[in-house]
């Protein structure tokens, strides 16, 4: 969707970057010129991601005339930088961080984007399981994005963030309340760190996708046959699932300086998923169109079915 290269001055962490949507939006930040982080738990699987987009991205950027410095040094093509890293943990973040700085000379942009998740009923919980949850999705965000921000502002570096998060983050939802908790104060951080940092010139941002296809997220949200049950292709006004390049577009524009007077904002693409099951009446879209006939006469005639 952008113009090649609109992302050359950009070095991008992305916490969570090895797998699922993180791994698209990664995907789209390199073919347009990014260095780009993948982070998380599991540096088998960074290395694998990091190995795998290398070979899938350099033709692109080949083609695009990008990078011949690295290509004719024997460096890499594709700037892309695995480093494992908990989010959890404040001292992690730090150190994740100071390997980029060494490698990249700074970072401008992080991408929260780790979480964890699955489907419960809260009084089934432990304590413990709450805990696991909240403190991936918020705590995780909040330590990245206070260390990237006491970092930028002594460099004085107007760099942006950008959280993935939810539609459930401002309705909440039911049998995910951890995640909607997490979410929703991930939402507040931006909100209010946005109108704090503004000063600084460094803005915050969320985009909160609707059903994505993830290995993730699918295998924790709708195990055994609940995908039959509820299908959520079905949920969505567009009676569609998205493609994850429709999420990576927006990312990528969201990071650019093509956003840059955009802060504070939650920027929602789910097929208008949330407002299909809010309506009042949308549900009747259910209805067979021949029913509207019988229906018309009645409510002309002011009489119930
Ligand atoms: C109830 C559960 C549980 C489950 C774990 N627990 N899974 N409780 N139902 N399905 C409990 C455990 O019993 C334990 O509590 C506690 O949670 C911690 O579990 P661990 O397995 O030790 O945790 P850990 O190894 O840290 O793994 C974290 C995880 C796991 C969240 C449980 O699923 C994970 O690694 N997830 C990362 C990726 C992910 O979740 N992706 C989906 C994102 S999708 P006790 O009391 O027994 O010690 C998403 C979509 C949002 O966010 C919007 C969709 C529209
Ligand atoms: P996913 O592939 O499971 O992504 C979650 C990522 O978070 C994994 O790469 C995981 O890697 C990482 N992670 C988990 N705990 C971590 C920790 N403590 N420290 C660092 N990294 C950690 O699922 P996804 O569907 O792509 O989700 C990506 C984002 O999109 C999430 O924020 C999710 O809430 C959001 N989202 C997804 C959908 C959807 O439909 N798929 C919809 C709305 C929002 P490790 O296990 O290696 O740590």
């Amino acid at each position: 969707m952008l113009k090649k290269n609109s992302l050359q001055r950009k070095t991008i962490i992305v916490t969570g970057g090895g797998t699922g949507l993180g791994r698209s939006m990664v995907k789209c930040f390199l073919q347009l010129g990014a260095n780009v982080v993948i982070t998380s738990r599991k540096m088998d699987v960074l290395e694998k991601c990091a190995e795998e987009l290398r070979k899938e991205v350099a033709p692109t950027l080949m083609r695009e005339g990008k990078d011949n410095r690295s290509l004719q040094s024997g460096g890499q093509a594709v700037n892309i930088l695995p480093v494992k890293c908990d989010v959890r943990n404040y001292e992690e973040v730090e150190t994740m961080m100071k390997i980029v700085i060494n490698k990249f000379g700074s970072f401008n942009v992080l991408l929260n984007n780790a979480a964890g998740n699955f489907i419960s009923p809260t009084e089934r919980l432990s304590h413990r399981a709450f805990d696991t949850v909240v403190d991936i999705v918020l705590k995780g965000s909040y330590n990245c994005s206070i260390a990237a921000g006491k970092y930028w502002i002594k460099e004085k570096i107007k760099g942006t963030v950008l959280s993935t998060l939810t539609p459930y983050a401002f309705t909440g939802s039911a049998f995910v309340v951890p995640s909607a908790c997490g979410k929703a104060g991930v939402l507040a951080l931006t909100q209010s760190l946005a109108v704090e940092w503004g000063k600084y010139g460094i803005r915050l941002n969320a985009i909160s996708p609707g059903p994505f296809p993830s290995e993730g997220a699918w295998t924790r949200l709708l195990p055994g046959d609940l995908m039959k049950k509820f299908d959520p292709a079905k949920s969505t006004a567009l009676n569609r699932l998205g493609d994850h390049q429709e999420l990576a577009n927006l990312a990528a524009y969201m990071v650019s300086d093509f956003s840059s007077f955009m802060t504070g904002e939650n920027v929602v693409i789910d097929g208008g998923q949330w407002l299909k099951g809010a309506g009042t009446f949308n549900a009747l879209g259910a209805m067979p169109d021949e029913m509207w006939n019988t229906i018309e006469q009645l409510s002309r005639k002011g009489k119930s079915i």
